[in-house]
């Protein structure tokens, strides 16, 4: 069964990069960093999931989806094979907490699977885990 592979973006603090990397390695899903350019200017051509932090700061004019993920989603294929977003937060952002993955999840009709805080707890790693499996075998139904 195809493992649906997960594209990330993360800042230099890596906090969703680290859990992105347990994932890997733990499940060995594939995981592919936005930061890198090659990675963003690729065309998927099967389903896949993002994974991203929110940077809202509690203001409601900032932009809500990372510049990485945002060029990624350029791409009319990338957009339409998206088929679930992941969150990566903190909760002292209030009314603001996961930001990103909300608000994509309501533009685009996808569904957030996961949300965490910071890098995540190895509970939260194993519960997306369980979750990506899931749409997995929903997948290759
Ligand atoms: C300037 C700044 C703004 C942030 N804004 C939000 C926010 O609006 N909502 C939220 O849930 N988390 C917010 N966070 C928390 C980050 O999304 C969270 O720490 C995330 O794990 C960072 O991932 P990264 O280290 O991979 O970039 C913010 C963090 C910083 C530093």
């Amino acid at each position: 069964m195809a493992s649906v592979p997960v594209y990330y973006y993360s800042s230099v603090s890596n906090l969703t990069g680290r859990f992105a990397e347990h994932l890997a390695a733990q499940t060995g899903r594939e995981v592919h960093n936005l930061a890198d350019a090659a990675v963003r200017r690729r065309e998927v051509e099967a389903p896949w999931v993002l994974l991203t932090p929110s940077y809202k700061a509690g203001n409601a004019d900032e932009v809500t989806l990372p510049a990485p993920v945002k060029a990624f989603l350029r791409s009319p294929a990338n957009r339409r094979r998206l088929v679930g977003i992941i969150g990566s937060g903190n909760r002292n952002f209030g009314e603001y907490y996961q930001a990103a993955a909300r608000e994509l999840a309501a533009a685009s009709g996808r569904p957030v699977l996961f949300e965490f805080e910071l890098s995540g707890t190895p509970e939260d790693v194993d519960a997306c885990a369980r979750i990506l499996d899931e749409l997995d075998a929903a997948l290759a139904r």
